[in-house]
């Protein structure tokens, strides 16, 4: 597995997402209040709207566009419920923040 350094942990604070582009994936970066760092797909799975767009509130995502919401720890669809995001490996070496895309397709449900 290939792993691609994406940015500094300081780019992106503890209760924050970024996002950013990583060999072709729109990857959504997020920091967790506690230190855990998570990467998901940066576009929503309904309308490829960015997530970074939405909000990053108690632990939830939402877009800003029709207000689908995830889990921000497990990228699971809260509302729709069977809907989610697709995860990226993700370390974090030397304050540096590394993802692999190896594998990994977005999901996209359309509509
Ligand atoms: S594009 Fe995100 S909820 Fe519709």
């Amino acid at each position: 597995m290939t792993f691609h350094a994406v940015c500094d942990l300081d780019d992106v604070w503890e209760g924050e997402v970024t996002e950013l582009e990583v060999e072709g994936h729109e990857i959504l970066i997020v920091h967790q209040l506690g230190g855990e760092v998570i990467a998901f797909q940066a576009l929503c799975p309904h309308q490829d709207i960015p997530l970074s767009e939405g909000t990053f509130e108690k632990g939830v995502l939402t877009c800003r566009a029709h207000l689908w919401q995830f889990d921000s720890r497990s990228g699971a669809g809260i509302n729709p419920s069977d809907c989610h995001l697709a995860r990226y490996p993700v370390k974090v070496e030397d304050n540096k923040v590394l993802v692999s895309v190896d594998g990994i397709v977005p999901v996209r449900v359309g509509s």
